[in-house]
């Protein structure tokens, strides 16, 4: 097959910044896919819908010339989000899901819920309206092992939520184990996951390849190879309850380059491609479909994408930079080749 014709992809998982670091990165996600759920982590966080429409009119007045790239915004969780807030924000039209992140389990996570206990009234109105929670789902434990950090936080904190709150509609986001795979299928269809391309393709020996590796660095940690084929046996199965999430998330050279490394890689200058290169290995382009244009926008009750892209098998070269802001950052694969090229 040389190529691959898809019905245009969205990216229900994606960080854009804000400022010339956003203006620097937008083009590689609005030239492939045609709607993002944009993460709130900015510093200050967007807890409030003002905020998040705010940012979604600096997103809009820094898309490419003629891009109609849609940008689906969300609400930053924090112990005090009143309920308020959160019919405000579903009120607003734009805003598609309240982001919740364990304090401390990320970048920019320092304002998120330090106790779920404390959101159970925000969390009931967003039962109540069908807004969706997206979970950084990582227990804060300083005595879990890091690698097992997904694991139990779907054994202390989401098992229990989904239980108190059987009607909400939950995105566990970028799975990275085979606990999560199992724990989405068995429960009912209003938990969904996000997979991201990264953790389809490289499992934790990409971090310490000959040396340290702090570009393959992101959170959750990539994991061994069997929760690697886990993902990749999910994502190409066919099941609805997972969808395309790319997490690309920039961060200048300087601070991956680091004695302490910030979290994230950048994958939108390959948004799609690293996922066909994925699905592909797996004898399963013909399920990438389903997986990259389909089945978020049923999840999220949204309509379907009208136009397509077209993927042709021809070979690029990664760049080894890209211009980010003032600075720079280094894209996965730099330097490397991409199969398919987006035409
Ligand atoms: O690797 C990550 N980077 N994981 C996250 O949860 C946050 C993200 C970021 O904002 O850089
Ligand atoms: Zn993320």
């Amino acid at each position: 097959m040389d190529r691959l014709t898809l019905k245009r992809p969205d990216d229900w998982h994606l960080h854009l910044r804000d400022g010339p670091e956003m203006a620097a990165v937008l083009a590689d996600t609005a030239r492939r896919f045609a709607r993002a759920i944009v993460m709130p982590n900015l510093n200050p966080p967007l807890t409030t819908t003002q905020q998040a429409l705010d940012y979604r009119q600096r997103i809009l007045a820094a898309r490419p010339h003629g891009s109609d790239f849609e940008p689906l915004m969300t609400l930053y969780l924090t112990d005090d989000t009143p309920p308020e807030e959160i019919a405000r924000a579903k009120l607003s039209g734009h805003v598609h899901g309240v982001k919740l992140y364990p304090a401390g389990a990320t970048t920019h996570s320092g304002a998120g819920v330090t106790r779920i206990s404390r959101c159970f009234h925000a969390l009931e109105r967003m039962q109540d309206l069908g807004l969706p929670l997206l979970v950084h789902g990582e227990s804060t434990d300083p005595a879990v092992d890091v690698f097992d950090r997904e694991r139990a936080f779907i054994e202390e904190t989401l098992g229990p939520l989904m239980e108190r709150f059987p009607a909400l509609k939950v995105v566990l986001e970028h799975i990275t184990t085979r606990d999560a795979v199992h724990y989405v299928e068995v429960t009912g269809p209003n938990l969904a996951a996000t997979i991201t391309a990264h953790h389809l393709l490289m499992n934790r020996n990409a971090l310490f390849m000959g040396g340290i590796r702090p570009h393959h660095y992101c959170l959750p940690v990539l994991k061994r190879e069997e929760h690697r084929e886990a993902l990749v046996e999910a994502a190409t199965s066919g099941n609805p309850k997972f969808f395309l999430g790319t997490d690309s998330a920039p961060h200048p050279r300087g601070a991956k380059e680091a004695a302490c490394g910030c979290a994230g890689i950048y994958t939108a200058h390959a948004g799609i491609e690293l996922y066909a290169i994925a699905f592909e290995e797996a004898g399963a382009l013909d399920k990438l479909e389903g997986f990259a244009a389909e089945f978020g926008a049923r999840f999220y009750g949204l309509p379907g994408n009208r136009d397509r892209i077209t993927l042709a098998r021809e070979e690029w070269t990664v760049p080894a930079r890209v211009a980010f802001g003032s600075g720079e950052l280094v894209p996965l694969r730099a330097g490397e080749t991409i199969p398919w090229k987006l035409i």
